[in-house]
């Protein structure tokens, strides 16, 4: 038909084969190739019913995403999936692999679906800010009912060939090679003269909906879905379906559709499905370079990032060996660790044996030989860099030759630490976010000698515990903290102007941020803050510089840990609760340092945040600590709660329009002056080219 779909017919049945590589994705040559396939196969006398399989890896896993922004091209795959149902021989969709989005959609029009036990179907067009745009919202309500339906396309989550059985996806599962197994099955069709079954011809059953069921679903998934564009528009594509027969539903969902497609979110979406692949591909690290085996791990220091991390590993199956300075911290650390995992179990996370297994996994340690047969070391002691380099000289006396050595540092100079060794090309950065069990980020530092080797094996290592691996530079705070740093400036300064850090914390949230900055520092401890800043080497000689930070430290106000932080905390609780007292607190320093107090609305709250992190963001990729601008986004959205829908800091800049950022940059220059608010030139370049930074190439 193409070279990307071949026709032949088996025994009678006619088989339809995409081969598409790598995920068979239904881009706009293969949809020339059904229609035609499809065509050939009405027209041929001897085929008595159609079989659609797919070559490689997988079912098709949907429409091209990478055609998105081009014109759509005919025929369009709603189309497609209409002339596959309207066949008058029956047609069997062969499921391997996962069928998403347009790829089950196609199915969908088949008149009879069979896979293997390993395949997964789902409807993730809510992951790239869609919905089902070829007649998937109205067809699924029809086959498996209104909530289930809602439930997959909501959650975008792929369910299993055996759920999708229960359901009535799946009429079939086959066992042995996929291909004849379908065949067979559309020949035992044939031979009991199985109807043609249309889902254009099923009603959604809504009789039996409880009253409001809509108006319940939506409170239901109204946390889950905050912020979110597409949602809202699924739900309403589904109470369409329970009204209109499903032509005119289509219609209206194409629309919806269409919407979708043009919203930012989606652009930001799809921007972040592509940057997160990308980060992978590392310019001067060929796919090939051999990577050394990781069997064993050791970890230095049990506290809270030493025990997440050995919780990565153990939950991978890995044996990991934790190092301590005393029984006591050994038994704290470990401690917490059972009882992370205890947590886990009593919410139905985890079985009993599994928490034994994953603990049989971890062992404690007090002497360095026991990490003398570990392939990885990472260390996670106290952020001091005199500690650092100490622990990898002893750290270089007992390891084997060829183990990977590593530092959780989350602002030190991994070169220093690198040079306390004698093989500083084995030395990397393994920067992981707290909770570091839970945060898909991990940054990864390189040296200036860490080897290509060492650099992707640290690469394959976030794949094993099933992180998101992006590589970094070496410079203070690395990429995320960098930027962190500057918000964090940003929004402390406004309290001293007189903004509550409350109120700081609401219009970040509403924004979209998982969480308010200063909640972030009471959760994560301002004493950590304060002593990181104290060992920074380029503070600044401003006495206003993240003063709130300090003067909570001076009044022992460390955060949750103490009661007390930017907020009050009751005995037992986490709920903050805003403190007056640090309203006068604040309000009688600002008065000391003499910065004047004004009105500061929501805007100017976010642009000073949000502006301070694109500006240095930009300051980052020029100097090529981070490879890319998607590399810096992957990086906000996955290790600082940055709201996906506007795809991380660097995309966001894009949809403001840079032009606007650095007229905002240079506003706040005039009133603060040079120190913090010199543009970045990469982005004056880009505003006056009227360029964009995803658009940037090095
Ligand atoms: N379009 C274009 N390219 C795609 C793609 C798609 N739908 N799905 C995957 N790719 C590309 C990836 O970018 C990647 O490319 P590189 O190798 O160049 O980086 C390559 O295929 C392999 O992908 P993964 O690295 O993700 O491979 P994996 O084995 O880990 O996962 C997968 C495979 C589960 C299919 C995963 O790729 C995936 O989830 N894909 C997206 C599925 C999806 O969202 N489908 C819905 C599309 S929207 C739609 O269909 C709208 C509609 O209603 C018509
Ligand atoms: P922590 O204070 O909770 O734990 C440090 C542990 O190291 C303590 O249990 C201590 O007994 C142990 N230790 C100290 N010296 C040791 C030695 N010589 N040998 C063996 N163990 C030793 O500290 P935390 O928060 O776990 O931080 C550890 C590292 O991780 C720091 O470098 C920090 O900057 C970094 N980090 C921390 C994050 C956080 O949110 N807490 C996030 C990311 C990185």
């Amino acid at each position: 038909m193409n070279d990307l779909v071949r026709y032949e017919r088996r025994d009678g049945i006619a088989l339809i084969t995409i081969d598409n590589p790598p995920v068979n994705a239904i881009a706009h040559a293969v949809r020339q190739g059904v229609m035609a396939a499809l065509d050939r196969a009405a027209a041929d006398g001897a085929a008595h019913a159609v079989v659609i399989a797919c070559a490689g890896r997988t079912f098709i896993a949907g429409a091209d995403i990478s055609e998105f922004d081009k014109p759509r091209g005919k025929p369009d795959l709603p189309e497609v999936v209409s002339r596959i149902e309207g066949m008058d021989k029956l047609v069997v969709a062969a499921i391997h692999g996962t069928a998403l989005g347009g790829g089950l959609e196609t199915a969908l029009g088949c008149h009879y679906r069979c896979a293997l036990a390993s395949a997964r179907v789902g409807l993730p067009e809510v992951l790239l800010g869609l919905l089902p745009g070829a007649s998937g919202t109205q067809r699924l309500p029809r086959l498996v009912g209104v909530e289930a339906a809602l439930d997959m396309m909501i959650s975008g989550k792929p369910i299993s060939a055996a759920e999708a059985r229960e359901k009535g996806i799946i009429d079939e599962i086959i066992e042995g090679d996929l291909v004849d197994g379908a065949l067979a099955y559309a020949r035992r069709l044939v031979g009991a003269r199985a109807p043609i079954r249309r889902i254009r011809d099923l009603a959604v059953d809504a009789s039996r909906l409880p009253k409001d069921f809509f108006a319940d679903y939506r409170q239901r998934i109204a946390r889950q879905t905050r912020g979110y564009f597409a949602p809202e528009r699924i739900v309403q594509c589904v109470e369409i379906a329970t009204r209109l027969p499903l032509a005119e539903g289509h219609r209206l969902e194409r629309e919806l559709f269409e919407q979708c497609k043009a919203s930012t979110q989606s652009v930001a979406l799809r921007h972040l499905f592509f940057a997160e692949r990308e980060v992978a591909k590392i310019p001067d690290i060929p796919k090939d370079t051999p990577q050394r085996p990781i069997a064993r791990v050791g970890i230095v220091g049990a506290g809270t990032m030493g025990g997440g991390i050995a919780m990565c590993f153990a939950n991978a199956g890995l044996p990991v060996t934790v190092l301590e300075v005393d029984a006591a911290a050994l038994e704290r650390g470990l401690g917490t660790v059972r009882r992370n995992y205890e947590i886990s179990a009593s919410r139905g996370r985890l079985s009993e044996a599994e928490v034994r297994q994953r603990m049989g996994l971890i062992e404690g340690a007090l002497e360095d030989g026991a990490l003398a047969d570990a392939d990885l070391v990472i260390e996670a002691v106290f952020e001091d860099l005199g500690l650092k380099e100490q622990v990898f000289a002893r750290l270089d006396a007992v390891c084997r030759p060829g183990a990977v050595l590593a530092t959780n540092t989350s602002t030190l100079d991994l070169d220093r630490i690198a040079r306390a060794t004698r093989r500083p090309a084995d030395v990397i950065g393994l920067h992981f976010f707290s909770p570091a069990n839970v945060m898909k980020l991990l940054e990864i530092v390189r040296g200036a000698q860490t080897s290509p080797e060492v650099i992707a094996t640290a690469m394959g290592v976030a794949k094993i515990i099933g992180k998101i691996g992006v590589l970094v530079g070496n410079c203070w705070g690395f990429v995320g903290n960098r930027m962190f740093g500057q918000m964090i400036r940003e929004n402390q300064m406004m309290q001293l102007e007189g903004v509550p850090p409350e109120r700081i914390d609401r219009v970040a949230e509403e924004w979209g941020m998982a969480m308010g900055p200063n909640g972030v520092f009471d959760l994560a401890g301002i004493d950590i803050d304060v002593k990181v800043r104290r060992g920074r080497p380029d503070k600044p000689d401003d006495p206003t510089w993240c003063r709130v930070s300090d003067l909570l430290f001076e009044h022992g106000r460390l955060g949750q840990k103490t009661g007390s932080g930017f907020y009050r905390y009751e005995e037992g609780s986490r709920t903050p609760i805003p403190d007056p007292l640090v309203h006068d607190l604040i309000r009688a320093e600002a008065k000391r340092l003499g910065v004047a107090r004004r009105e500061i609305d929501d805007a100017e709250i976010i642009e000073r945040m949000f502006y301070a992190l694109i500006n240095e963001g930009a300051l980052i990729l020029e100097a090529g600590h981070a490879l890319r601008p998607g590399d810096i986004d992957v990086i906000w959205v996955n290790g600082y709660g940055f709201p996906r829908y506007r795809g991380g800091p660097m995309r966001h800049a894009d949809a403001v329009g840079l032009g606007e950022v650095l007229a905002g940059v240079e506003r706040y220059r005039g009133r603060y002056g040079d120190r913090y608010w010199r543009p970045a030139p990469l982005l004056e370049r880009l505003a006056r080219e009227g360029g964009t930074f995803t658009g940037w190439q090095r």
